[in-house]
């Protein structure tokens, strides 16, 4: 039996963008797929962004490959209203997603493409762990007429699960992000990254606060190997990063839990809603989401290369969509791709 990915291919341009991934899929390698909404999609026919039922087959599955989710059709300051971007949390904290990886390389033929000085983000190879259950994304919220709050809680344990995973995948060194000098929760963070990296005596660990972090993305991205942080500084810091290639639009991401569970595998763009239905989101971080699939979830490392190769020759032979200063369409960068695999 092949193994059994669920597709979620949500809303905005996150169906337009699914399809192609599947032709892409199909041309290296056989796995069994089904299709569930989720997201907006969700919410206009069962009133809820992610049902029990979608959970249970994401739960059964081998992975799960999504697209985007969101759109000004259900964004709604109202407390009670369901949101899409709801379902997406609902569906890492059900599947125990704690570690959210976020590659981000300088990819040369994109040099011009970025907003960074070439000089600048030359050798940039970096991966973003962001941890992605905790912290206050999933704290208890309250909200009254003139009030509202967002409590921010780490446990040790949350904290050095998720900084093994940053060790294991250090080439040099890791940089825990944090912002110490002021949140309790980020001195813990320090605490458990320290403690742990003495385990790992080939890493080198340091430690900087995430304003500096930011500053220093941006001013000297090639000096970062692993940078490893909290929900909210992962979220943030992983989209200043995205640009150093130019655009959103190439960066995919793999969400893992413990080492049975499925991952979930989506690019790090979101929904796109003002470009949606015109044929021209860029699918490449899609389709290397659906690389960073075939690694991780089904060890399938040649498939993967064989992918994330195709990418790089396309761009390399000019491929540039809207978002890359070019006009090449979805359907164009599709079969550009498809060309070199
Ligand atoms: C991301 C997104 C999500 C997040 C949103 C859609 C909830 O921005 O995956 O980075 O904040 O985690
Ligand atoms: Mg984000």
């Amino acid at each position: 039996m092949s193994p059994k990915v669920i597709l979620l291919p949500g809303d905005g341009i996150g169906p337009e963008i699914m399809d192609p991934t599947i032709e892409v899929l199909n041309a290296v390698t056989k796995l069994e797929l089904e299709e569930r909404p989720f997201g907006g999609e969700s919410i206009d026919i069962y009133g809820t962004p992610l049902t029990d039922e979608t959970l249970e087959s994401c739960r059964s599955a081998g992975a799960v490959l999504l697209a985007a989710v969101g759109g000004p059709r259900w964004d709604s300051t109202e407390p009670c209203k369901p949101r899409p971007e709801q379902g997406l949390l609902d569906l890492r904290e059900g599947l125990g997603l704690f570690a959210n990886l976020r590659p981000v390389r300088a990819i040369p033929a994109l040099h011009d493409a970025s907003p960074l000085k070439q000089d600048r983000i030359e050798d940039t190879d970096l991966l973003v762990v962001r941890e992605l259950t905790g912290g206050i994304y999933f704290g208890k919220k309250t909200r009254t007429s003139n009030s509202a709050s967002d409590y921010c809680e780490y446990t040790s344990p949350e904290i050095e699960r998720v900084a093994q995973v940053a060790f294991r995948a250090a080439r040099h060194k890791v940089t825990s992000v944090d912002k110490a000098n002021v949140l309790e929760t980020s001195r813990l963070w320090r605490d458990e990254v320290t403690n742990l990296a003495r385990n790992y005596k080939g890493i080198f660990l340091e430690h900087l606060l995430v304003d500096n972090a930011a500053a220093q993305l941006v001013a000297a991205p090639s000096k970062f190997d692993v940078i490893l942080t909290e929900n909210m500084m992962g979220d943030i810091l992983s989209d200043v990063a995205a640009m150093i290639t130019g655009s959103l639009g190439v960066i995919p991401s793999a969400s893992l839990g413990e080492k049975d569970g499925p991952g979930l595998y989506e690019p790090v763009h979101g929904s796109a809603p003002g470009i949606a239905g015109t044929g021209t989101a860029n699918p490449l971080a899609m389709f290397l989401s659906g690389a960073l699939m075939l690694r991780h979830g089904f060890a399938r490392e040649e498939e993967a290369l064989a992918i994330e190769s195709a990418v790089d020759q396309a761009l390399d032979h000019g491929l540039r969509t809207r978002d890359l200063g070019g006009s090449a369409t979805t359907a164009e960068a599709t079969k550009a791709v498809l060309k070199y695999l």
